[in-house]
């Protein structure tokens, strides 16, 4: 590292070059967040658009005559899990239309597996339950499994997906219960897994037959570029080992259309899609069937989600250029940082000095940059190292991340010196 060079003056100097930088910044009292992967409002006027050209008549007729305007269809109208099916690369007959929301479908599911089990007793009498945990991780998956009381297990995040010697020992626990996967343009760290990932994690022979992996595959036709990263389909890969009911996947339209106001979707084995589907035979008599014709109207195959993807790419693509070449610039040659460079999604995240994460943040919040806490990227909202932070581009515009970048990147070269002054 290029401070561990430097000597106790050299580095003071260096330090107040850098305090007086980010004393102009809090003098410009600044707003600006890179907290949350929401679209920013030009890519919701994009959707708007598209949405006001093609539904100025209220359509509800779906394709088998169903009227969408009333009460039923549990799983879906044939249209909208037609396209879910192509998405997620499954026959129509495993996939499940929900609501507005895919976080919600996952929780239910954990639920269910708590309530009621996948296939043996329900997981919350068999003892303490554990799901594995790939980190630096989705926070609101770590919160599902806090409100369940579901014993979290930390797995390193490889730039090929989790580290997978470590997962198939810990299946071999029978008190392993499920998985959490963003197996493409993950959040936080933009990778997508490798082949040999995917290969391995169809073939895994857990101890615990009511084990199940959950791909959350949010950012599954988020691309940044043309030449994006490919996913193997998973779904394919467990057929070839037996291992059809392994995997629950979700997804849903929300940095498609509208997030909160488009459609999610689950699929899985068959087995567990009727199991689910008894569940919502109780819980719903159906969701909204008026959102999902309107979204089926729209995106009639994947080709046409595609399509419409590109224009949000155009608006997304400067946005994390402007943040990488930023880190580039001002991280460049020192050798106290590394960060993520994805084709896609909505996350870059960035690793710095061990003990240093916690401090960057504080100080960009004291100037006026709200940043995801340092930690949320790990179960209990624990980094270990203290090293981790999630940056979120999407939102806000490209002259306002210049400046955010600008000043995250001085408030991580201070908590640096301060450390490496510290010892
Ligand atoms: C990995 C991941 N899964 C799920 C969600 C939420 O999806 P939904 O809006 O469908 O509930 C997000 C939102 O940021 C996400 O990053």
């Amino acid at each position: 590292m290029y401070y561990k060079s430097l000597g106790k003056t050299e580095l003071e100097n260096e330090l107040n070059k850098l305090k007086s930088r980010y004393n102009s910044f809090k003098e410009r009292e600044i707003s600006l967040d890179m907290s949350r992967g929401k679209p920013g409002p030009t890519q919701l006027d994009v959707a708007s658009d598209v949405f006001n050209a093609k539904t100025n008549n209220i359509i509800y007729k779906a394709e088998n005559g169903f009227d969408c305007r009333n009460y039923g269809v549990l799983d879906g109208i044939p249209e909208a899990k037609r396209l879910f099916a192509e998405i997620l690369g499954v026959d129509d007959s495993l996939i499940i239309v929900g609501g507005n929301s895919s976080l919600n479908m996952m929780f239910d599911t954990v639920a269910q597996g708590m309530s009621h089990g996948f296939g043996s007793e329900p997981w919350s009498k068999q003892g303490s339950v554990k799901f594995l945990c790939p980190a630096p991780g989705y926070d609101r998956h770590f919160s599902i499994c806090e409100y369940f009381g579901i014993e979290m297990i930390t797995v390193p995040n490889t730039a090929d997906g989790p580290d997978m010697d470590i997962i198939e020992e810990l299946v071999k626990d029978p008190a392993v219960k499920g998985m959490w996967c963003v197996p493409k343009y993950s959040n936080p760290t933009g990778t997508t897994y490798s082949d040999e990932t995917v290969r391995r994690i169809a073939a895994l022979k857990p101890a615990a037959n009511d084990f199940r992996v959950f791909w959350d595959n949010a950012y599954v036709v988020h691309e940044l570029y043309e030449d994006g990263d490919t996913l193997l389909n998973i779904y394919e890969e467990c057929l070839k080992h037996g291992n059809e009911n392994l995997v629950i996947q979700f997804t849903s339209t929300s940095k498609i259309s509208f997030p909160g106001a488009g459609i999610a979707a689950q699929a899985a084995g068959p087995d567990d899609i009727a199991k689910i589907k008894k569940r919502l035979s109780i819980q719903t008599i159906g969701y909204d069937k008026m959102n999902q014709i309107r979204h089926a109207a729209i995106f009639k195959t994947l080709n046409d989600v595609n399509e419409h993807m590109k224009k949000f790419a155009e608006i997304l693509r400067p946005k994390f250029e402007v943040v990488l070449k930023l880190f580039e610039k001002e991280f460049g040659g020192l050798d106290i940082a590394s960060w993520t460079k994805p084709k896609g999604g909505y996350f870059i995240s960035l690793d710095l000095p061990e003990g240093c994460a916690k401090r960057t943040h504080t100080l960009c919040k004291e100037a006026g940059l709200v940043l995801t806490g340092a930690g949320a990227t790990f179960p209990y909202g624990k980094d270990p190292k203290d090293s981790n932070l999630r940056i979120a581009p999407s939102y806000p515009d490209v002259k306002e991340l210049e400046l955010a970048a600008e000043l995250l990147t001085i408030c991580a070269k201070i908590a640096v010196i301060e450390k490496v002054l510290a010892e």
